[in-house]
């Protein structure tokens, strides 16, 4: 098949992109067994976009790029439910599944059938939230939320961006083919690495962190702006269908088999039981490993594997007679505010904490909770002396879910935020529309301290053996007041040290060494810019390429760069004109530390020559090409495009009748480029 206007060689590579893509995508999801990395998916589907861009005849709506999102809605339709989406009872105790088998039978048996024994199918539940994916032919439609189980939510764009829902089924070999109609049920959720990232990011650009991963998963599905949850840690799991025309499932374990041969993921922890003894050994195991799953999960689900007595047992208003779930004790414990106390974070931000009387969560032993901000806590209006719900999410820092009113006794005391800083005494400041208190003063101990935590942490430059604790003994003892001065940290000081000994300090000196050559993206993010997280590092560094090149970059080189929003590029424009924070960044550069940039060849797998690092301007009209294509080509060999010329323009490129930019650049000493040119570096491949 020919497309015309498509270069043949174009069309050729955009489909064995979108074929890569789609297997790699199924690796990860359906088969939990990835074999590139995140960077290098990533790389492809840029790739693709940017071919995509220049030929739009290219783009199906099944294209791994469908998956970036789609301009923002006004407000979501409804999504109906055919049959509707039933809730599950609930058990809690061993006892109620033995219970529910009895039941069972026994409405069996007043239908007229005898039962001896049946099967239960058990997989985990998952905690998230329900969806429904409708499949025509193969090929996704739309979906939405349960809802109240008849209706829900129209989130088509949204789910398109999740990349464990496929957007085309596959045709096993051998196996069954796709049904031509199929509603197939599941989860959306997050899992807990995914979700401790969004936080880490959302808590680095200080914005409110989710709560737990189901609302995290909750909030980023339901967002009107697709765009939103295309960038959000989402996964999805299968377990059950809805209407289904041309297939029929004889039993939840062939479901649970045959959801994966088609691309629909599903949890891959189920077991076949054959009886509530068996099921309530599997609950043991899951629950036995809950703690190390990657991913939240509130019970067992135990559903009657035969698809035949499902039907018979049908349902009550609520729920099926054929399933029940059997529910993990919550990682929720209530517990005694001793006091309410305030940190002082990097950026100086003060969060208030309470200090509580020790409780066991879900094994794990808490004593403090955050309590966020001050709006927080006044909205849950949490007292010192209050009884109050805290709860767990993983490794996350446990919080107060809420106060129990009834139980306050009458001498709790609101605390009131600080004036001061609680450790330098500057008075605090909270800058207008923000919900942070902060500590202004750069040189506050708090705020050096766990600058230099973060810019040791393993996240950040990663030096081996540098805690906590030791941080804190090297600031305490005058020897570091900034991240440069680690490096000047000599083996004999060091073991000069309290609770130091020679091996350790021989270590650390090693361990300081070996971190003097982080990828520029770590480096960028050890530096502790505001709201430039983890995720933001990496796209400034990818787009920038070296420290220089960022370094010299002005606000609107940063905003022009995909994924960096006016916030975040005043505060890098500001942090590198800032002379305290330029004078930090010399001193580490003279202390040896040389941040790798990445690899150059990651633009292109060809290894040729790339644009990266370069931004142009387009103005007036080119004969050859238009506006998009341009930016295109220039986008597909790593280059930036700006919408107009300041200093850090590295060319205008001028065509046919341009614009006052032209003079602009021309003012600022911008090279200009002629069509020819353009065309001639284009076709080179090469930096000019
Ligand atoms: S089956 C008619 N299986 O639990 C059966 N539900 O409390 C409908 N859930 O709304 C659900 N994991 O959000 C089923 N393996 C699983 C599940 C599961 C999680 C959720 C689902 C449902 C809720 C019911």
């Amino acid at each position: 098949m020919n497309t015309p206007g498509v270069p043949p060689e174009d069309r050729a590579r955009a489909l064995d992109l979108a074929r890569r893509l789609r297997e790699h995508n199924l690796r990860y999801h359906v088969h939990d067994a990835p074999v590139i990395s995140d960077a290098e998916y990533d790389r492809m589907m840029r790739e693709l976009q940017a071919l995509e861009e220049k030929c739009p005849a290219l783009a199906s709506p099944d294209s791994p790029t469908a998956r970036v999102g789609a301009p923002p809605l006004d407000s979501f339709g409804e999504f109906h439910h055919d049959p509707p989406m039933r809730s599950l009872e609930n058990a809690v105790a061993e006892g109620e599944i033995f219970a529910f088998e009895e039941r069972a039978k026994r409405f069996l048996r007043q239908g007229g059938e005898e039962v001896e024994a049946f099967d239960l199918t058990c997989e985990p539940k998952l905690d998230g939230l329900a969806v429904e994916v409708i499949y025509r032919n193969g090929l996704f439609e739309s979906g939405g939320t349960r809802g109240n189980g008849v209706a829900g939510e129209d989130v088509t764009p949204n789910l398109k961006t999740v990349r464990g829902v496929p957007l085309r089924l596959r045709a096993p070999e051998g196996g069954p083919a796709p049904p031509s109609y199929l509603a197939a049920r599941g989860e959306v959720f997050m899992t807990l690495r995914g979700f401790e990232r969004l936080n880490r990011d959302r808590l680095d650009a200080e914005e409110p962190p989710f709560a737990n991963p189901r609302n995290a998963a909750a909030g980023s599905l339901r967002q009107l702006d697709s765009r939103i949850t295309a960038a959000r840690p989402l996964n999805a799991a299968f377990y059950a269908v809805g209407r289904v025309e041309g297939h029929a499932f004889p039993s939840q374990s062939n479901l649970l088999e045959t959801l994966p041969k088609w691309g629909l993921p599903v949890s891959p922890a189920w077991r076949r039981c054959a009886s509530p003894r068996e099921a309530a050994a599997f609950y043991e195991e899951l629950l036995a490993g809950r703690e190390a799953a990657p991913y939240e999960q509130d019970g067992v689900v135990l559903k009657v594997d035969s698809m035949a007595l499902q039907e018979r047992l049908g349902a009550t208003s609520r729920a099926p007679r054929w399933a029940i779930a059997y529910k993990f004790p919550p990682r929720q414990e209530t517990t005694r505010v001793r006091d309410i106390v305030f940190q002082v974070g990097r950026t100086g931000a003060i969060t208030p904490v309470a200090l509580m009387e020790p409780a066991r969560v879900g094994g794990v032993e808490v004593t403090r909770a955050t309590l966020h901000n001050e709006d927080e806590m006044r909205r849950k209006d949490v007292r010192r002396g209050d009884r109050v719900l805290i709860q767990r999410a993983g490794d996350v820092i446990p919080e107060v879910v809420a106060v129990i009113r009834e139980e306050r006794p009458p001498d709790a005391a609101a605390v009131p935020m600080p004036e001061a800083c609680p450790v330098c005494a500057s008075p605090v400041e909270r800058p207008e529309g923000e919900a942070v208190l902060r500590c202004p003063n750069p040189v506050c101990p708090a705020v050096v301290r766990e600058g230099l935590r973060h810019f040791a942490s393993r996240r950040a430059m990663d030096v081996d053996g540098l805690g906590d604790k030791l941080v804190n003994q090297l600031v305490d003892e005058g020897l570091v007041s900034e991240p440069a001065d680690l490096f000047a940290l000599s083996k004999e000081r060091l073991a000069s040290l309290e609770r130091m000994g020679e091996k350790s300090a021989e270590n650390l000196v090693e361990a300081l060494e070996k971190a003097k050559r982080p990828p520029l993206a770590r480096f960028i993010y050890a530096l502790g810019v505001r709201h430039v997280g983890e995720r933001v590092a990496e796209v400034l560094a990818g787009s920038f390429r070296d420290l220089e090149a960022l370094s010299r970059a002005d606000e609107e080189a940063l905003t022009s760069t995909h994924e960096v929003g006016p916030k975040v590029a005043e505060s890098v424009a500001r942090f590198f004109s800032d002379a305290r924070s330029k004078k930090m960044v010399e001193n580490l550069l003279a202390a040896g530390v040389a941040p790798e940039s990445p690899p150059e060849a990651a633009a292109r797998d060809s290894g040729e020559g790339t644009l990266s690092g370069l931004s142009f301007v387009l103005t007036g009209t080119l004969p050859g090409r238009s506006r998009s294509e341009a930016k295109a080509a220039i986008e597909a060999l790593g280059g930036r495009v700006s919408a107009s010329v300041s200093k850090s323009t590295s060319f205008l490129v001028a065509g046919e009748r341009p614009g006052s930019k032209m003079k602009r650049a021309e003012s600022l000493g911008v090279p200009v480029l002629d069509e020819g040119a353009f065309e001639e570096m284009l076709a080179r491949r090469e930096r000019p």
